[in-house]
């Protein structure tokens, strides 16, 4: 797993949300062709947000629920494969540690597996459609 020079910050949504959305948009919403009106939903407001800042650019951005839900898990295409997502990760799995969460789970992308399975996450249940793209239930217990 690579180390990034990426520095990661866990915000709410009211500090984070002018420097998610773009982010979000732009690899959700461009790239693979996610409804806008899916993408930004009622859950933000009350999860937490790591962002990923590298030489003053945000670069990454991932949410986390108070139910142990993480997702929105996206970055940048030009600063990929640089360690910036499991950076996010772990630190949105130690801040939730941190805050009592007991289980983590998510949605993952199908193609996206290799990468969940890294941080402990086992798949669970069948594989399902949602906003047009193939997932996988995933659980981890802390
Ligand atoms: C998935 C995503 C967040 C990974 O970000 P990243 O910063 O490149 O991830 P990292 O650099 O921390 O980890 C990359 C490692 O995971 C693996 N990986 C990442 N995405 C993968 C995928 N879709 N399939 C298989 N392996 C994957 C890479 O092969 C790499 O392995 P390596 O460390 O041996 O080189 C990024 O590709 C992205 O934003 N994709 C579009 C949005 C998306 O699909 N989000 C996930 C929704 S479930």
């Amino acid at each position: 797993m690579k180390s990034t020079a990426a520095s990661i910050q866990i915000l709410s949504w009211e500090q984070a949300q002018a420097w998610a959305c773009p982010i979000r948009l732009e690899v959700f919403v461009k790239e693979q062709g996610v409804p806008k009106e899916l993408e930004l939903d009622e859950d933000d407001p009350l999860a937490w947000h790591a962002v990923a800042e590298l030489d003053t650019l945000i670069i990454g951005t991932a949410r986390l629920q108070k139910n142990g839900k993480i997702g929105r898990l996206a970055v940048m295409q030009a600063y990929r494969l640089q360690g910036v997502a499991s950076a996010m990760m772990n630190a949105l799995l130690k801040f939730g540690q941190q805050h009592g969460i007991k289980e983590f789970y998510l949605h993952a992308q199908i193609e996206a597996l290799p990468f969940y399975e890294r941080f402990g996450f086992v798949a669970n249940g069948p594989v399902f459609n949602e906003a047009g793209i193939a997932h996988q239930m995933m659980k981890r217990a802390t």
